[in-house]
């Protein structure tokens, strides 16, 4: 009976503090991107001429197909990016940048650690 006790209380615990790191990314995300990356593509030509930068769910499904789905070389990607962008690293169509310009280093408005966060929700949120 114990035994069963303790357990469960394991995996409580640990779904509570899996489901609140996402949870923080998730947040941290809407508050550090969002400015410029909608989160999903938008449904009208008006809100696509629009946007500022590539939609995240096209910006992952490039990350997430030039690395095969591995989440870790995905996360490794997005956090050099967010804070060194350039042109030679750019994944995305050419094109994308000739629209939108390239990202502005994030430098100064995101820590390490809220990237951590941020990165591992994206591999996990698409
Ligand atoms: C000031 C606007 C702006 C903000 C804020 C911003 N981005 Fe971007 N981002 C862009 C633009 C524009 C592009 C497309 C051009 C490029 O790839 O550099 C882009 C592209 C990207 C790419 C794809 C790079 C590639 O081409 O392969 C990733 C990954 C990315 N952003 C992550 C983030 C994350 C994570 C955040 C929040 C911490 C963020 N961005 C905040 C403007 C922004």
């Amino acid at each position: 009976m114990k035994k069963i006790f303790y357990t469960s209380s394991a995996v409580l615990f640990l779904t509570l503090s899996y489901g609140e790191n996402i949870d923080e990314g998730k947040i941290l995300f809407e508050n550090k991107c969002t400015a410029c990356h909608t989160a999903a593509r938008p449904s009208t030509p008006e809100a696509m001429n629009s946007l500022i930068a590539p939609p995240m769910q096209g910006v992952m499904l490039h990350v997430n197909m030039a690395f095969d789905y591995d989440k870790k070389a995905a996360i490794a990607f997005i956090k050099d990016y967010t804070l060194n962008p350039s042109k030679e690293k750019a994944l995305c169509m050419p094109l994308k940048i000739d629209r939108f310009g390239l990202m502005p280093s994030q430098k100064g408005s995101v820590t390490t650690e809220e990237l951590d966060k941020i990165a591992n929700y994206l591999t996990i949120a698409y």
